[in-house]
């Protein structure tokens, strides 16, 4: 892959995209043969979360080893940002420590980028701020196409806190880049103005929106990107905009229900559903696993133009 990093699916062409799931496709074999590999021995990798993570630190983390690199997690909370570091200046001193690649998460949309115009290690963008979040989206196509074979003419529909999810922008982006439609669906109060500029319809129906649905996302509400109230309460919300059983009859027979986590059970999703037949959530944390360690293979092992 000739690219230095990986900062929003915006920016990859539609042959890098499959580049990286072809190859994500072998590492999930190799994962489920239990086998490491040693392709990036030598190469160093940090991880520098400014959020909380479990599932994309973790799995970036394992990734890493998995490919023989060493990893370097930076605790933020006990770091130099606490007294007053910049993002530059911490992204300089990882530069000088020899570091080939950083794992970022921020608040703030456009740090990636910022990072990665200033200094020499690879970035790749693990969410931030409401902008993106490029390997959830790929861990995402990954686990729908490797159920239905290929994404074209399926319907996917996310459904909640639209507003402040950098998920369902990368995946709004990446799904319709693979042919699938895409419809957002929430309380209006919950769906930014413009999104449909982004390639997706509005819905803020659920029942309308799941009619005919192949792939069902539900998000989880972001209260911590809140400053008010955007509906009356929990309750409320579960009812309209819930993803349930009986409402799921709704899509088409061979559905399935992706979750990028943390699930909120009985508020986005009721718990027999997270945990039911259809339910993907499990599998897409172990492709999540699998498509880091394409990106991290690509980007370090691929001849890239550092
Ligand atoms: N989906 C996701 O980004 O999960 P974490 O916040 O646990 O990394």
């Amino acid at each position: 892959m000739k690219r230095k990093d990986i900062l929003g699916i915006k920016d990859l062409s539609k042959s890098e995209v499959n580049e990286i799931l072809t190859a994500a496709n072998v590492m999930r074999e190799r994962l489920d043969a239990r086998e490491r590999g040693n392709e990036l021995a030598g190469k160093s990798v940090a991880t520098l979360f400014y959020e909380n993570s479990t599932r994309t630190r973790n799995s970036f983390d394992l990734a890493a080893k998995n490919l023989g690199a060493s990893v370097m997690g930076i605790a933020v909370a006990a770091s130099s940002v606490q007294k007053g570091e910049t993002l530059v200046d911490t992204g300089k001193t990882l530069d000088a420590l020899k570091t080939d690649a950083i794992i970022i998460r921020h608040p703030v949309a456009g740090s990636a980028r910022l990072l990665a115009e200033t200094i020499k290690a690879s970035v790749i963008n693990a969410g931030d701020g409401m902008n993106e979040h490029p390997s959830q989206a790929l861990l995402d196509a990954l686990t729908a196409t490797r159920h239905f074979g290929e994404l074209i003419d399926k319907k996917l529909v996310i459904v909640g806190d639209i507003r402040h999810s950098r998920v369902a922008r990368s995946n709004i982006a990446l799904f319709g880049m693979l042919g699938a439609s895409v419809t957002v669906c929430g309380p209006y109060t919950l769906i930014p103005d413009g999104i449909a500029g982004l390639g997706c319809e509005v819905d803020c129906d659920l029942d309308g929106a799941l009619d005919g649905a192949n792939i069902v996302m539900p998000l989880r509400i972001q209260f911590e990107r809140m400053s008010g109230a955007y509906f009356p309460s929990r309750e409320e919300y579960h009812e309209y905009y819930g993803i349930t059983q009986k409402r799921l009859r709704l899509c088409a027979d061979d559905y399935i229900v992706m979750h990028p986590g943390p699930i909120n059970r009985e508020a986005e999703i009721a718990g027999d559903v997270a945990d039911g037949a259809h339910s993907l959530i499990e599998e897409q944390v172990t492709n999540g696993v699998a498509v880091r360690m394409a990106m991290l293979k690509l980007l370090l092992d691929g001849g890239n133009e550092r």
